[in-house]
């Protein structure tokens, strides 16, 4: 059945609301999503029925609390078909799932050896290998685009892995260009060269449908918060004998098993990587969000993007002036609902801030990406659109309109 975008609308109460006077059009969710009503009341309900702390009251609600915390990580095993909550490690952020890796297998790594990424990447998949690199004398190596400024070169791939790098951190989906890489061939091939494998699923866990059995991934990262759960959640998916082997990053109450006055011993998965009080409010909402996406259906989530996106892209191919970044309308499957462009005579600033006077929030920088937009796509900074499950095509509309008023306000002449 395909998802009801205007059905759905009704779940989010800040989408009644308006901005600058006018009706809010949501379109930065690469950056955050809005959260649903039953979200937002599955937290309420805990702060008002059993909040407590977890794992440590032998107390009606801490043990519904610790319940409830433990059940939210079932169902994000579920959705992206892990074995157990055991392999389910809660960060704050993709970000942190990402730095504990580099802290923890970096312990493994040594002077001289190879850790490969790609120009891809977001800074979340660069800068804690870097530092890793310094710390270590490491080499980090980057994986390079295609000429066709869009897509993974996969020769590059291979020949970079012909290095035998010890990891290999790759995006799912570029959060500029919309690409949705190749990430099953990918792990195969690392594998086959004797790399670990991490996936940043950041901006791909939320808009399609994952499974970690099938891409053989070693680890898998993403956020609560760019899939309509609450911000300061983060997974960390980790194949169970690869999480039994790694130290832990922080120390503290709840990850131990025993402590003496000289050394500690490390409590069961996933536990002995969550030192001290989690977000248990954030795990129990991200919980009802889990839910909810799995009530629509990933399968109807990819598709509802998928048609959004090619409406954007036809509507902006008839924009003189208007260029769209990342892949074409004829690879709609290879890509997730991002949509950066640039105008001509127009800074994405500029645009970004006229698109906010008609109501419709959208972002333009270098998206914490800037090896990618200055080195790959040569800008300083590019505007992005990104779509979720209750934008529609009215929104789609509303951009080109609010083209039509940047262009205006900036007086850029048409040329044809
Ligand atoms: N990673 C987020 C983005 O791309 C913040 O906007």
């Amino acid at each position: 059945m395909a998802l009801d975008a205007d059905r759905i609308r009704m779940d989010f109460p800040i989408l009644e609301s308006t901005m600058h006077g006018k009706r809010l059009v949501y379109l930065d969710n690469a950056a955050t999503t809005q959260k649903p009503r039953q979200v937002i009341e599955k937290i309420s309900d805990y702060y008002k029925t059993y909040n407590a702390n977890i794992h440590r009251g032998m107390y009606e609600i801490s043990i519904r609390a610790t319940e409830e915390y433990v059940r939210s990580k079932e169902l994000t095993a579920n959705f992206i078909n892990a074995d157990s909550y055991r392999n389910i490690v809660y960060t704050r952020n993709t970000t942190e799932s990402l730095n504990v890796l580099a802290m923890s297998l970096g312990e493994e790594v040594n002077k001289g050896d190879t850790i490969l990424i790609s120009t891809m990447e977001h800074h979340s998949n660069i800068v804690p290998w870097q530092m890793l690199a310094k710390r270590k004398g490491a080499v980090l190596e980057y994986a390079r685009v295609a000429d066709d400024r869009s897509s993974m070169d996969m020769s590059d791939v291979e020949s970079k892995l012909g290095k035998k790098p010890r990891i290999v951190s790759i995006t799912m989906a570029s959060n500029v260009l919309g690409t949705v890489n190749d990430a099953k061939r990918i792990t195969k091939l690392a594998h086959d060269n004797g790399a670990l494998v991490i996936l940043d699923g950041a901006q791909s866990v939320p808009h399609m449908k994952t499974n970690v059995k099938d891409l053989d991934c070693d680890f898998l990262a993403f956020s609560s918060h760019k899939m309509l759960g609450p911000a300061g959640i983060g997974v960390l998916y980790g194949k169970d004998e690869l999480l039994e082997e790694m130290n832990p990053v922080l120390g503290g109450g709840d990850m131990i098993r025993s402590v003496d006055f000289q050394s500690s011993t490390w409590n069961e998965l996933p536990w002995k990587f969550e030192a001290g009080t989690s977000n248990i409010e954030g795990g129990i909402g991200f919980g009802a969000a889990i839910e909810y996406l799995g009530d629509i259906g990933m399968e109807n989530v990819k598709r509802h993007e998928d048609e959004l996106t090619g409406y954007a892209l036809k509507r902006f191919s008839e924009i003189p002036g208007m260029k769209v970044h990342g892949l074409k309308a004829d690879r709609i499957n290879d890509r997730i609902g991002v949509v950066s462009f640039s105008i001509e005579g127009a800074h994405p600033h500029d645009i970004a801030q006229i698109f906010d006077s008609e109501g419709i929030a959208i972002r333009a920088g270098h998206h914490c990406a800037m090896p990618l937009v200055n080195s790959v796509l040569n800008e300083d900074s590019v505007a992005r659109m990104s779509f979720y499950v209750y934008n529609n095509k009215e929104d789609v509309d509303k951009v080109v309109s609010a083209i039509d008023r940047v262009k205006t306000v900036l007086r850029i002449k048409s040329k044809n």
